[in-house]
């Protein structure tokens, strides 16, 4: 079966780069990804499968039909859209679009998930159970998980298993990890208000520009000192509004940030414990505040059976110095996570660093570039993945 899959996406392989490439020189931004998904159901549509558009607003789901009708799926996501970044690659295929830019390397993903489904579909004996691919949308918003999942998406899904690249993996391995991938991300507001004044009597006024300053140090001391160090919390302010002139005491501040955590009782606490530091700071000041926390994407926690999946998969196809395990998760954020209330799922990092250049540009960075061949080994992986995931243990 590992032979004929790799006999097939081999041949695919000319075509998946002409998709990747066309898909890369025409990024759309998350909830616009109207021509991607014209395209992707154009060739699923043409492979066969069953191919609804409009599902989780720009999001596409295909379907492959194997005899057991009434039997679960597993799905397979990948995520379209792309960033608000200038493209500065001299790549022949780089974005057309000013300033937009596949820099996190959807365009992989979905040229992985299409020629995952033309593998499969040409493999139809072989593969008797039901395959739902699912193309989401804005995935860099957070929201497509969310969107895909109102409309159904996730009905009848017995797994579900997905793909990131990462560059600082050589294209031709793939990195799985047991347990956490990556972080629970929230968003974070504060609001500081205090009491406006002339800038040459600050006893008569409650410098609110002052206090935010106090209560971002206090923060980012607390948490070294009052979170446990093996359950890590980042806390980062990328934002601030207030003042008015540079001779006027400003009377409110406006910080907003965001937060990253790996344990869910350790996230659970995040709001009481960051409303409890800036209510101490203003308080001993005079000071009236507003904390506004607000939940994003729980972590993405890896199924152990599905990982096993992916790694044995990974070593039968590449040899084990292909495969690595990842010791670490990341902090980034992933909204493949909200499926995965739904049904057990497992995500694995494709490599697709070139393996003789000393720097390889991270992701969303406007020189981030990805080595094409790490198509093939993405297609074959997940494609071997899905048939070991129907055969009888
Ligand atoms: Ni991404």
């Amino acid at each position: 079966m590992l032979t004929h899959i790799k006999d097939l996406a081999t041949k695919l392989a000319p075509r998946l780069i002409e998709i990747r490439r066309h898909i890369h020189s025409h990024p759309e931004l998350s909830g616009q990804e109207y021509q991607t998904a014209a395209f992707v159901a154009g060739v699923l549509s043409s492979s066969g499968l069953r191919v609804q558009e409009g599902v989780g607003k720009t999001g596409v789901v295909g379907e492959l039909h194997g005899s057991g009708k009434d039997q679960p799926f597993l799905a397979i996501r990948t995520d379209m859209d792309a960033l608000p970044i200038q493209e500065s690659t001299e790549l022949e295929y780089a974005s057309r679009k000013e300033g937009v830019m596949h820099a996190c390397g959807h365009d992989v993903h979905t040229t992985v998930g299409l020629g995952t489904a033309m593998v499969l579909s040409q493999m139809a004996e072989e593969l008797r159970e039901n395959v739902r691919f699912l193309f989401q949308p804005a995935e860099e918003i957070a929201q497509g998980a969310s969107w895909m999942i109102q409309d159904g998406a996730m009905k009848n899904v017995s797994a579900i298993l997905g793909v990131h690249v990462f560059p600082s993996i050589p294209a031709g391995s793939i990195g799985v990890r047991y347990g956490a991938l990556t972080a629970a991300a929230d968003d974070l507001e504060i609001l500081i208000m205090g009491e406006s004044g002339h800038g040459a009597r600050p006893h008569e006024a409650i410098d609110a520009i002052w206090i935010a300053a106090q209560v971002i140090t206090a923060l980012q001391q607390a948490i070294s000192r009052t979170q446990n160090p093996l359950r890590p919390v980042v806390l980062s302010i990328g934002k601030i509004n207030g003042g008015r002139a540079p001779n006027v005491i400003a009377d409110k501040v406006q910080l907003l940030g965001t937060v990253r955590s790996l344990h869910p009782e350790t996230r659970a606490q995040l709001p009481n414990w960051i409303e409890k530091i800036v209510a101490n700071v203003c308080h001993s000041y005079g000071a009236s505040y507003q904390v506004n926390y607000h939940q994003g994407v729980p972590s993405v926690n890896n199924d152990y059976k599905l990982t096993q999946l992916f790694q044995s998969a990974g070593e039968e196809a590449w040899g084990s110095d292909r495969v690595q395990i990842l010791p670490e998760p990341s902090l980034g954020a992933e909204d493949f996570s909200v499926y995965l209330d739904h049904a057990p799922g497992a995500m694995f990092r494709l490599g697709v660093g070139y393996p003789d250049r000393i720097i390889n540009h991270p992701l969303h960075h406007p020189e981030f570039d990805a080595d094409e061949s790490a198509i093939v080994t993405g297609v074959i992986t997940m494609a071997y993945a899905a048939c070991k995931y129907f055969q009888p243990q």
